[in-house]
């Protein structure tokens, strides 16, 4: 991939040209992704200092959450699912596999991200989760949101979400928490694996959610 590619010669870059600032990374690695029932999904992510930000531990997990979410087609994924219990998350969406309906979300790193709902107007969305193989299911999300977070470099960012993308940040941001969407599932009978998915629903919520899009405009 050229982004990955244009990543590693900066890198080399900044190395042969300043040994001390900055230290070699290692590569990037794909981290195995916990699944539901490991504990480490269950608890609340600690928030990361300033120090820690900075540190080239903190980037290198930063790099490689990137990584693994790119690779396992994921719309995002938290710290906490890659055994990390840090708050921490990284989202982007770009013509998805997986969630093919979904309006693109540049690259974003959240760092202690907070998230506020502006108003009391839900939706409901069929999600589905890294940590909880082959199983989607329906959850109310808030429709527009105030989001605070941290990027990489420690600037602050607060920015409105709406629709589909207000939801994926609810989504990662409960992984912080400690929740699933699986916990947000109210009505069990819209549980279904990938393929029945596919063959049953697929059909009618994209066709539900693409106009829900429309409206809202993301
Ligand atoms: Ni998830």
């Amino acid at each position: 991939m050229p982004l990955v590619g244009r990543r590693k010669s900066l890198r080399r870059w900044h190395h042969s040209g300043d040994e001390r600032a900055k230290p070699p990374r290692p590569a990037l690695t794909i981290r195995k992704i916990a699944t539901v029932g490991h504990p480490v999904l269950r608890q609340r992510a600690r928030e990361v200092t300033p120090e820690e930000l900075a540190s080239v531990a903190t980037q290198q997990l930063i790099d490689d959450l990137i990584e693994t979410m790119r690779d396992a087609n994921g719309a995002g994924i938290a710290a906490n699912q890659v055994h990390e219990p840090v708050r921490v998350a990284v989202i982007e969406v770009d013509s998805n596999a997986r969630y093919p309906y979904k309006p693109p979300i540049p690259l974003t790193v959240l760092v202690n991200p907070v998230l506020e709902p502006i108003d009391d107007e839900l939706v409901e969305i069929n999600e589905g989760c890294l940590s909880v193989p082959n199983l989607r299911g329906n959850v109310m999300r808030h429709v527009n949101v105030r989001a605070r977070w941290l990027d990489r470099d420690g600037h602050e960012h607060d920015e409105v979400k709406r629709g589909l993308t207000a939801g994926t940040f609810q989504h990662e941001c409960d992984h912080l928490d400690g929740r699933l969407f699986l916990d947000r599932v109210a009505d069990t009978t819209t549980l279904t694996t990938w393929e029945q998915f596919e063959r049953h629903h697929r059909d009618a919520f994209v066709a539900r959610i693409t106009e829900f899009v429309r409206r809202v405009g993301s």
